[in-house]
């Protein structure tokens, strides 16, 4: 993987990019005053409550919660990693993104620009395969018979490799490494180079940002392996992707809910039917990593299986990996399909209505399916069950994350025990339910979430409830809406104590906004992301200054300003000379000599 991401860069795209140039690459906005509105994309409303600003580079949902920069605003609605949110704003704006360089021979700066070669080309070879389907009667016949037209073809950019082990040779002939690189060639045991995938359906795997990254190929006539994917390569690894991600994406968060199949045929079938949110794991069951990944698009997931054997070891697999990610207002249902069944069968013989009538009718809630799945040879009558159940069920509720659905749980289990559960008695008690957390992403360890997840909504609507402000966060509070009043102070003149409250941040941001010249709240933000800072700030955040939510203006923030730090330099002062015992008194902060506390 490459180094990471310089700060410098973070804060520079953030000074060149407008938010209300990304927003409203997204969604419609109007304009308000100084703000510009729309009905918020992320839950459902029918009156504007979804505000941006663009002096603060920052966008607010006054309904739902959800706030954040333009790096949050693609986090949140393209559902992107933190460091693919910064590459799609570099990109926007025609630059690259440098890479910090360090000692591990991981942290190639090189990476980077090798992988995007890397993508171009797998992106040629899927243009050369949909090039080469045209060609073909053969397979335009199949896919025919099969029921896709050509929208839906084109939609999942469905092509063709045609037969002969040198099927890649003639367009691709100075790109053998990088086609060895990408799984597109193989090599024998003999050491000889041949096209991987010969005379099949091709179905190009999209990474979440739409850039080709491996292939599945489907045979046309009764042959094995029915199907083969690409193997496991520097862009491709199959136990992270989905099938039809990127391309249901936006259906899947229109309707609220992604529905998860086995197959490819599943996905596109269900597409061609109208059904758009469909997606597929590539031959594994859905895991931890699938589930997280489809909660940062959509609240829901619905898991539609086969009836059979296989299809309910699957379905197991599938409810423990949601488990972990069931934060409140997250939720996961199962479909299971009659035996012999699959999605793409079903919706050729009862069309779209019967498919989303059997999903509306027949669907079980996760819950349900845990307490039908783990009681059924239980007999709950008899003191016995009751424990055994209590036993079973309660580890796996613990894996829950904290929050009203868990208890929800525990209360039903407490219901049909009989008893009051202790979860600290039971055995893999709390100590697994933080995995969600922990899973590994992008940037360091901080946990799935971007800014404006479910929890953060909840403590956002309280955050609008009125309140007074000490002096500490009026001070920090007006250095977030004007960065720029950093410059303005300078270091003799005031003295901030580092046992007042807040000292550290206020201090920390004003060395940052004076060295960074920060000039908007969003910069400050992503320059305090993932630090303790974090919280305070984002709460801030939605507080405004003047109480009709207008702006300030330079000369009365700045007057302000100095006010506040007036204030907190006689607090100061005062504290430190006859407050404070003489053993602290070396707590004073002057504003150029400590460092940034992050
Ligand atoms: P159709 O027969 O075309 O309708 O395919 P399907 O999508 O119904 O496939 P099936 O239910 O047989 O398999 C579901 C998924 O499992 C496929 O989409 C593949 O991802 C995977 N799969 C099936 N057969 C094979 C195989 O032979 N090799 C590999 N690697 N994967 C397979
Ligand atoms: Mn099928």
């Amino acid at each position: 993987m490459a180094g990471r991401i310089p700060q410098h860069f973070i804060d520079d795209l953030l000074s060149r990019i407008d938010i209300v140039d990304v927003v409203s690459s997204r969604i419609e906005l109007k304009r308000a005053g100084n703000n510009h509105k729309a009905c918020c994309p992320f839950h459902g409303e029918k009156t504007p409550s979804f505000t941006v600003s663009q002096n603060k580079q920052f966008y607010h949902c006054f309904g739902c919660g959800v706030n954040g920069s333009a790096i949050g605003f693609l986090m949140e609605y393209d559902g992107l990693h933190f460091v693919d949110a910064i590459e799609t704003l570099a990109e926007m704006l025609g630059v690259e993104v440098p890479r910090e360089q360090s000692g591990s021979k991981f942290n190639n700066p090189q990476a980077a620009t090798d992988n995007r070669e890397l993508f171009q080309l797998m992106e040629t070879v899927a243009v050369h395969y949909v090039n080469q389907l045209k060609n073909s009667q053969h397979a335009v016949e199949y896919l025919t018979k099969r029921g896709l037209s050509g929208s839906t073809a084109k939609r999942f950019r469905i092509g063709y490799a045609p037969d002969g082990y040198d099927n890649l040779d003639k367009t691709f002939s100075a790109q053998r490494k990088a086609l060895e690189t990408t799984g597109m060639l193989a090599k024998n045991d003999r050491g000889n180079v041949y096209a991987r995938f010969r005379d099949r359906i091709m179905f190009p795997i999209r990474d979440r940002r739409g850039r080709v990254i491996g292939f599945g190929g489907r045979v046309l006539e009764k042959q094995e392996p029915k199907y083969l994917n690409s193997p496991e390569t520097l862009l491709f690894h199959k136990s992270k992707e989905l099938y039809g991600l990127y391309e249901s994406r936006r259906d899947a968060q229109d309707s609220g809910y992604a529905l998860i199949v086995e197959g490819y045929m599943d996905v596109v079938a269900l597409a061609e039917a109208g059904i758009g949110n469909a997606m597929a794991t590539l031959g594994t069951s859905p895991n931890q990593h699938h589930c997280e990944t489809l909660f940062r698009i959509v609240p829901r997931i619905v898991f539609c299986f086969d009836g059979d054997r296989a299809g309910r070891e699957a379905a197991w697999r599938a409810a423990q990996a949601a488990l972990p990610c069931l934060r409140d207002g997250r939720d996961a249902h199962f479909l299971f399909l009659p035996d012999g069944e699959d999605p793409d069968s079903l919706v050729a013989n009862e069309g779209r209505q019967g498919f989303e009538k059997r999903l509306n009718e027949t669907r079980v809630a996760i819950i349900d399916y845990l307490f039908e799945h783990v009681g059924r040879d239980i007999d709950t009558s008899e003191l016995g069950g009751k424990a055994r159940l209590a036993e079973q069920m309660t580890p796996l509720l613990m894996q829950m994350p904290e929050g009203i659905y868990r208890n929800i749980c525990l209360q039903r289990l407490e219901n049909i025990v009989g008893f009051p559960i202790d979860p600290a008695q039971m055995t893999s008690g709390s100590s697994k339910r933080t995995n969600a957390e922990t899973l590994p992403t992008m940037r360091g360890n901080r946990s799935g979430a971007g800014m404006g997840t479910s929890n953060h909504r909840q403590e956002n609507r309280r955050d609008r409830e009125p309140q007074k402000l000490s002096i500490m966060r009026h001070t920090i509070l007006l250095l977030l809406n004007h960065p720029e009043l950093a410059s303005h102070c300078s270091s003799e003149e005031f003295t901030i104590s580092e046992h007042l409250q807040g000292a550290q941040l206020l201090v920390a941001m004003l060395e940052t906004c004076k060295q960074h010249t920060y000039r908007n709240s969003a910069q400050v933000l992503e320059y305090f992301r993932d630090t303790q800072h974090e919280a305070v700030l984002q709460k801030l955040m939605l507080i405004d200054l003047m109480p009709d939510g207008s702006e300030l203006e330079e000369a009365q923030a700045q007057e302000q300003f100095r006010h506040c730090l007036q204030q907190i330099h006689n607090k100061s002062i005062a504290g430190s000379v006859t407050q404070l015992p003489s053993s602290q008194r070396t707590g004073l902060l002057s504003v150029t000599r400590k460092k940034p506390v992050v």
